[in-house]
């Protein structure tokens, strides 16, 4: 039986020897937990490494004498070490994977015992991802769940499923201290909890199975009891899985036998203000974000293992997942990668039965190579799941390949090469599966406050990496979901990496519409301007892209019908960008009345005057020009005239532009361009629901300042206020800046059950208030 341990701890930023005995001030905690809680910019590292320390009390009641108890830590980081009524029990030291720790012969039945937990937060060079610079925040603290598992002597030590066709499952159980003549019964249920096989461990056979894939995720479960040879129940635990194969050939990847372009971003863990501290709902609402708003079918959990809720949303939505040891360029001394390798086994252990996990990352990420490393964990990979391949990102070209597919991290693109290298000029073997593990990133750090031009950009590389990748990789993960904090080494001055797609609230940038698009889900359609000509140099707007999964978008000018826009038809995507690069389409024959040669001709000088000013128009344009006038007896202020009503409308009133997406010749979506200075507030919640079970819950709270047509308000940086009442309580600052007109919040239950509301505010705008219950959950909680 588990049972959650989140509550009921202390915390000390200062660790003292009397501390796991009972001596020293300690304030009231629940995990997860961070160490500190921080700003969103200019983030000192200092602030969050400290010897810190966690205790709680276990009362153990008698009658559980001869029960075998394992205290277990999700997430410790970085150097935890356990003491059980001050006696040192066990040393962890890796942040970023689970330990179990057996305390039975520590603890005392029918007493209350004392846990404590030493907890090294720095970044120790002595482990891995320490010894020189990394690209992001190692926060500390006990910052996911905590448990206390408590078994019979003969008990269950781990059920391992892998299904090597679809049809077919095999299944291995461990057991500890099993008296001899026990048995074990395992069965296969169906996600309706209906037994689809039963029998030994070993090869189970379930003709009508169904597969999960990315589109259905369909979950099952592997239940093993472990029985005494009287018959009695000792253990029973079960375990998640999927029929699914996964395999990585040389010309791409193959999900059941299907090849399926891995259409991914990067994810960190972190979280603003609670760094690391994220409990379940939170995870899992990355994975949705990803899968339902991102349009992703895979992410990579750039640069460690990252929370079991995370991957198992990841399993129940379909997300296709490439996980990888600790670690950022640098590898230290010998005792430093036997750290790494024991990583290896930790992470391969604790994830092999998700389904949504398709491939071990096992070298440090953008290592050099070593080759004596290397095979050591690729070894140990192979060894204790031989049903994955394995790979290991790189920035090297050519490198030592010991792995099953090369992960190329591609920033070659640059906004004028091609979007990503050719596999022969990266692989050192062509019989391999490559895919690009990151690019764009630094190549083009982009915040959520830049210009149109600029964000637009950023959202178009992802798209022509993306678009080179599908002729001949397996997959692309762009770099990255969300804006994350960073050392001084790295960032803008601000201590941020504005790499993401989204900013650190999970806010899309325009780049986020770039993913979104590609997807089949609900309908998409971002412009990519707000078609103000007044953010453009010069007014001219230059090309403006329209990112949409729609068949296609017809541009409307002041109501009236202009053009339906073109797409790059030789493009490799899903849904290749659309490009508004005639503003004036079928305008001078419908308003006009001009015959179509004459529209013609002059649509070509008025675009080119638009693209290149009238002064600076080509010669040939003012050839063609004057050929024209000659031809239709035009005078000059004629042409001037037009130029006036159809390109150049600076002094001129606004346009209003509508962009409406055609999907099976039905209008599914529609976006209006048009100045306003109405702007009003949209918050997103996670969810309104909060339960407090294993731990608090806490609701994401996502704001955007929109114009009065719905469109973003980039540029209304307001100060936005946060006003929570009830019972919650709000992590993080109550008065935020909407940075390009977006921030966010986060609200977390507070151990009771009743109600709140939290009211955004902003001088501008309307108030908006959300109202959220709190209730509990049956849980098996120790108190
Ligand atoms: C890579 C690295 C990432 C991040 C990225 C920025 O080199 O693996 O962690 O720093 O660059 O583009």
């Amino acid at each position: 039986m588990r049972y959650s341990l989140c509550d009921g701890w202390e915390f000390t930023p200062q660790w003292s020897d009397e501390f796991p005995t009972g001596g020293g001030e300690a304030r009231a905690v629940r995990l997860p937990h961070t160490c500190k809680e921080l700003p969103l910019h200019c983030i000192d590292p200092e602030n969050y490494q400290m010897l810190c320390g966690y205790r709680r009390t276990l009362d153990v009641p008698a009658g559980l004498a001869g029960k075998r108890l394992f205290l277990q830590l999700d997430g410790a980081a970085h150097i935890a070490t356990v003491y059980v009524n001050g006696v040192e029990a066990a040393t962890h030291r890796c942040g970023y994977t689970a330990f179990r720790v057996e305390v039975t012969k520590l603890v005392e039945p029918g007493r209350s015992n004392l846990l404590a937990v030493k907890l090294d937060t720095s970044e120790n060079p002595s482990i891995p991802p320490f010894g020189f610079v990394v690209d992001y925040l190692t926060y500390g603290g006990l910052y996911r769940e905590a448990w206390l598992d408590v078994r019979e002597n003969g008990y269950i030590t781990d059920i391992y499923v892998t299904t090597p066709t679809l049809t077919t499952a095999n299944v291995k159980v461990a057991t500890d201290g099993a008296p001899d003549g026990a048995k074990l019964e395992v069965s296969i249920l169906d996600s309706a909890g209906k037994t689809v096989w039963a029998g030994a461990a070993g090869k189970a056979n379930v003709p009508d199975a169904k597969p999960w894939d990315t589109a259905r995720p369909d979950l099952y479960r592997c239940e093993a009891r472990l029985l005494a040879p009287d018959g009695m129940e000792l253990d029973r635990q079960e375990a998640a899985f999927g029929f699914r194969t996964a395999q990585f050939k040389a010309d791409g990847f193959y999900l059941n036998g299907k090849k399926t372009f891995l259409r991914g971003l990067n994810r960190h863990q972190s979280y603003p203000y609670i760094g690391y501290a994220a409990p379940e709902a939170l995870q899992r609402e990355d994975a949705r974000i990803l899968k339902e708003e991102l349009g992703c079918n895979a992410v990579r959990t750039s640069h460690y293992p990252q929370s079991q809720y995370f991957i198992d949303e990841c399993d129940r939505l379909g997300l296709l997942v490439f996980t990888e040891i600790p670690g950022w360029q640098h590898i230290g001394n010998g005792a430093w990668k036997d750290q790494a390798c024991q990583n290896v086994r930790e992470m391969v252990l604790q994830y092999r039965n998700h389904p949504s996990i398709i491939l071990w990352g096992v070298r440090i990420n953008e290592s050099l190579d070593d080759d004596e490393f290397y095979a050591r964990t690729n070894a140990i990979t192979h060894e204790l799941d031989s049903s994955r391949q394995t790979s290991g990102v790189r920035y090297l070209e050519k490198s030592s390949l010991l792995e099953d597919v090369y992960a190329y991290n591609d920033f070659s693109h640059n906004g004028r090469t091609p979007g990503a290298k050719p596999k022969k000029e990266v692989t050192s073997d062509m019989g391999k599966a490559l895919l690009i593990s990151e690019c764009n990133g630094h190549m083009f750090p982009t915040k959520p406050f830049d210009t149109w031009a600029r964000r637009q950009e950023q959202a178009l590389r992802h798209l022509r990496v993306q678009d080179a990748a599908w002729k001949e990789h397996a997959g692309c993960f762009g770099w990255c979901m969300f804006d994350y904090p960073t050392h001084k080494d790295f960032g803008s001055g601000d201590r941020i990496c504005y790499h993401g797609v989204m900013d650190a609230f999970r806010n899309p940038k325009l780049a986020a519409a770039a993913y979104a698009s590609q997807g089949e889900g609900a309908p998409v359609l971002t412009v990519g301007s707000s078609m103000d000509i007044g953010d453009y140099p010069a007014g001219r707007m230059g090309r403006v892209y329209v990112f949409s999964n729609a068949d296609e978008v017809a541009l409307y000018k002041n109501g009236v019908f202009v053009t339906r826009l073109c797409q790059n038809r030789t493009s490799s995507l899903p849904h290749p960008p659309f490009v508004v690069d005639d503003t004036i389409g079928e305008l001078l024959e419908t308003q006009e009345g001009f015959p179509p040669e004459k529209a013609k001709l002059l649509r070509e000088c008025l675009l080119a005057a638009g693209k290149y000013g009238l002064a600076g128009l080509p010669v040939s344009y003012k050839a063609k020009m004057a050929w024209c006038m000659a031809r239709y007896g035009m005078k000059f202020q004629d042409g001037v005239d037009l130029y006036g009503k159809y390109v150049a409308n600076w002094g001129g009133e606004a346009t209003v532009w509508r962009f409406d997406g055609i999907k099976d010749g039905k209008t599914v979506a529609s976006v209006t361009c048009r100045p306003s200075a109405k702007l009003h507030l949209e918050v997103k919640v996670s969810h309104t629901s909060l339960t407090e079970g294993a731990s608090y819950d806490m609701a994401a709270i996502r704001v955007r300042i929109l114009d009065g047509n719905g469109n973003p308000a980039p540029y209304a940086q307001l100060p936005v206020s946060f006003a929570l009442s009830g019972n919650a309580e709000l992590a993080g600052p109550a008065t935020v800046t909407a940075e390009g007109g977006m921030c966010g919040a986060y609200v977390r239950s507070l151990g009771t059950t009743g109600t709140a509301a939290l009211t955004v505010h902003t001088e501008q705008t309307e108030d908006v208030t959300i109202n959220f219950t709190i209730k509990t959950k049956e849980e098996e909680k120790w108190s």
